[in-house]
């Protein structure tokens, strides 16, 4: 039993969730920038100016409809947008990366804000003074003997994208992407060895904007935008893999384990057709090629979807070198639409009355797990990694003793479970696992809602929702128990 040697054992945050300095040292607005703060009972708005008449609209993200030519995404006064501050990693990522550190992380997974380097997205030259703060963040990680793994988009097109032609929908952002991800490849060649593409690809499923930056949600303009970004990755991986052939580039899915409701066989053809929904962008990254199942969908849809020669060949040259998931949790399927579905990550499922469910009504459940990296690894046989997982809780810090500390039993409780599944897959099923990011191993906001009240770190972030708190870091429990998990190599789970 235990962890291969070298296992990658660290921690995954997003810039748009943590960095804040939106509007320092050159950077453009992305399209996570443009939306405001919510909670678990208030929805998230995504805001633009009406060209015409000059009204600033605030539309959810999952009801977009407009057409780019005639509205202007931005920011605007009188909305609050979480990640204009994120928690500040853009002045203390020294002290944080120096926390992870003293953790003992392996790797630290962050991600470039496209926009820092190309404020605009379609720039012909890169912005200095973003690439110069990005050298300074992989050498504090070099002193810390951390490894980054760098994600090049984590819902953060640069929204001047959209502005100009609708993003990921128009074919011309791949060149724009590609040419960042030379920019940033050159740049870093040496410093940054482990690369994923996409966040969450198949949250283009969901909706276009955060995946995307996509205004709208017409399934054909999602189908080009899908397209877009998938030959994106692959033009990605070669890129990268041209500059420095040390590089390993992975794809990065939503993972969502689909169980049926019910043994009914029509809650078992249900729940493979909700499986498709992470194999088709899996299938691409990792074949080459489009799944059947997902043309002839397009077919009987009546979307057009054409590949030139060239485009089939760069899928077919581009694919990854390892598979990147996040885990959150399992949904049951249903075929019955008339069943309430509840909440999850990306997607709800039906209730599942075996599992406990988080305070956001995400359900726990560390076999799901085990079960997904059987199913993945079948599948494709390359190696994996979790790149986030994790259970989001209301952390208090309180007073002991004149000191203040916080304690997050359940980050303990959910992640000790996870890792038992994680060994249990590697050494008695035999997948093939090099490494495990939780996600947001220093409290951040949160993606769904926008808020920092839910937390997942090992390092509590005095920020609160209301605008009050001076951005102190606080060691959690879960900070001394993952430092002893990491120093044991995963044997130490007490
Ligand atoms: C994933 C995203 O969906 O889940 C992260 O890649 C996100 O960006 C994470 O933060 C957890 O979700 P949430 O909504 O709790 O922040």
């Amino acid at each position: 039993m235990g962890f291969p040697k070298d296992f990658l054992w660290g921690g995954a945050t997003a810039a748009n969730q943590f960095e804040g300095g939106a509007f320092e040292g050159g950077k453009g607005i992305n399209t996570a920038d443009c939306m405001t703060r919510g909670s678990r009972t208030k929805p998230r708005y995504v805001t633009y100016k009406e060209k015409a008449t000059g009204e600033v609209k605030s539309v959810l993200s999952h009801e977009l409809n407009v057409n780019y030519k005639d509205v202007e995404f931005g920011c605007f006064e009188g909305y609050d947008y979480p990640s204009h501050e994120g928690i500040d990693f853009y002045h203390h990522f020294k002290e944080d990366i120096a926390l992870f550190g003293e953790m003992g992380f392996k790797t630290f997974r962050l991600s470039i804000n496209w926009a820092r380097i190309y404020p605009l997205g379609y720039e012909e030259e890169p912005n200095e003074e973003g690439l110069k703060f990005y050298d300074e963040v992989f050498d504090a990680c070099k002193e810390n003997h951390i490894k980054p793994l760098v994600t090049l988009s984590h819902y953060e097109t640069p929204v001047g994208l959209t502005n100009k032609w609708g993003a990921w929908v128009d074919e011309r952002t791949i060149e724009c992407f590609a040419r960042y991800v030379r920019t940033v490849g050159e740049r870093y060649k040496g410093k940054v060895e482990y690369w994923l593409t996409f966040n969450e690809i198949n949250a283009l499923d969901m909706g276009g904007w955060m995946a995307a930056g996509v205004p709208t949600n017409d399934p054909q303009d999602k189908a080009d935008a899908a397209k877009h970004q998938l030959l994106g990755s692959a033009r990605a991986v070669k890129i990268l893999h041209e500059i420095d052939p040390n590089n390993k580039v992975g794809n990065m899915i939503g993972y969502m384990v689909f169980y049926p409701n019910t043994c009914d066989p029509e809650d078992v053809f249900e729940c493979w057709k909700k499986f498709n929904m992470d194999w088709f962008y899996c299938d691409v990254h990792c074949r080459g090629y489009y799944p059947r199942y997902k043309l002839k969908e397009y077919e009987n849809n009546g979307i057009k979807f054409e590949l030139t020669p060239e485009q089939a060949q760069t899928l077919k040259e581009g694919t990854v070198d390892f598979i990147s998931f996040s885990y959150y949790m399992t949904l049951n399927a249903s075929a019955d639409k008339t069943l309430k579905t509840g909440d999850g990550n990306l997607f709800g499922g039906v209730h599942n009355p075996y599992l406990k469910y988080s305070d956001w009504g995400w359900a726990i459940d560390p076999t799901g797990l085990r079960i997904g990296l059987n199913y993945m690894y079948d599948r494709y046989q390359k190696p994996m990694i979790i790149v986030e997982n994790g259970v989001g809780t209301q952390d208090v810090l309180v007073e002991e003793n004149g000191v203040k500390v916080c304690h997050d039993q359940a980050h303990i409780d959910y992640m000790r479970e996870h890792i038992k599944a994680m060994d249990a897959a590697i050494n008695e099923d035999g997948v093939e696992l090099f490494g495990y990011t939780p996600w947001g191993c220093i409290d951040l906001v949160s993606a769904s809602t926008g808020e920092m009240h839910k937390r997942y770190g090992f390092i509590y972030v005095d920020y609160q929702d209301d605008g009050t708190g001076d951005g102190t870091r606080y060691k959690k429990d879960s900070f001394e128990w993952y430092k002893k998990v990491i120093a044991s190599n995963g044997t130490d789970l007490d």
